[in-house]
């Protein structure tokens, strides 16, 4: 079976980011000259997913109204015969179809995929979050769902972490295959207290998910920081079926963090097709003058 369906969850308090992220989702927040959302969104279309499930809730709405056509917009710039912007907001508001569903409570991740699951029905899926960007030649998602055309198994991507920091994410443990940057699941757990994991896989916001997690995810109980964590579903969904980490190519910015934030708008800068150069230069100014 193919992937035609992406999951957005975007119901997170954002802690992290406040204060900036108390009126407005972080996922809004401006990446040069777009919000961090529009890139992830611009990586689903360009891998070829068909349609995008936002999971929403009171508060998020401005994330809907970025990839609507505006009527009153489109009129005012049309008086003013600012064509280019015209087109470029109807391109974003033309990008791919867009549905949403409320999650109700901000319960977890977990319970956040699972509000999905009528949207999603009896197919497989992706799932990306919108703090996680990630700047590569090939997107990360095509990667992942060239590899899922191969294996038909669930695959979450993963990059190397310093053992420090495995107790911030989702680890997985997993024994290598004869492929590169494949490795077989053996086990995952959340945010793994000091020293109880050798691992340093951690994953990132993107996920292949078989329709069987809906199941699983429906029973699972809270787990750490008392939400339904994806991760203890993904565990009974490895004892159940073949599941792969692959440690994706290109880089990955936390743009959830203050500090993954300015390392985005650094990196996105200096590729901008208009922006760059000057950007990267008055960067290495500033690296004269340290
Ligand atoms: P995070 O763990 O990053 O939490 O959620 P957060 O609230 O977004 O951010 P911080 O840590 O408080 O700053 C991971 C992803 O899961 C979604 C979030 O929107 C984010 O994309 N999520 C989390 C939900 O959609 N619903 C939830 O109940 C919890």
């Amino acid at each position: 079976m193919s992937v035609r369906k992406a999951v957005i969850p975007v119901v997170g308090l954002d802690t992290r980011f406040l204060p900036a992220t108390k009126a407005i989702p972080k996922e809004m927040l401006t990446i040069v000259d777009r919000p961090s959302i529009q890139y992830i969104v611009e990586e689903v279309v360009s891998s070829g997913i068909d349609q995008i499930i936002f999971v929403t809730s009171e508060g998020k709405s401005a994330i809907e109204n970025h990839f609507d056509y505006d009527f009153h917009l489109d009129c005012v710039l049309r008086e003013k015969n600012k064509r280019s912007l015209c087109k470029e907001l109807d391109m974003i508001s033309n990008l791919i179809d867009i549905v949403s569903v409320r999650q109700k409570k901000p319960l977890g991740l977990g319970h956040a995929i699972w509000t999905a699951r009528h949207v999603v029905g009896n197919e497989p899926f992706m799932v990306l979050l919108g703090d996680d960007l990630v700047l590569a030649e090939t997107p990360c998602a095509r990667q992942m769902l060239d590899l899922f055309n191969e294996l038909q198994e669930p695959i979450v991507a993963v990059q190397r972490v310093p053992q420090e920091q495995t107790c911030q994410y989702g680890i997985v443990e997993g024994m290598a295959t004869d492929r590169d940057r494949i490795h077989a699941v053996q086990g995952l757990v959340e945010k793994p207290a000091p020293g109880t994991t050798d691992s340093d896989m951690a994953m990132i916001g993107r996920y292949i998910l078989t329709p069987e997690i809906f199941e699983l995810l429906g029973r699972t109980t809270p787990g750490h920081d008392g939400e339904i964590q994806l991760t203890d579903a993904l565990q009974a969904l490895k004892n159940i079926r073949s599941m792969y980490a692959y440690e994706f190519e290109g880089t990955c910015y936390d743009a959830g963090d203050k500090l993954g934030y300015l390392k985005a708008i650094l990196a996105y800068g200096m590729r901008h097709e208009k922006l760059g150069a000057d950007l990267t230069a008055h960067i290495r100014q500033l690296a004269a003058d340290l």
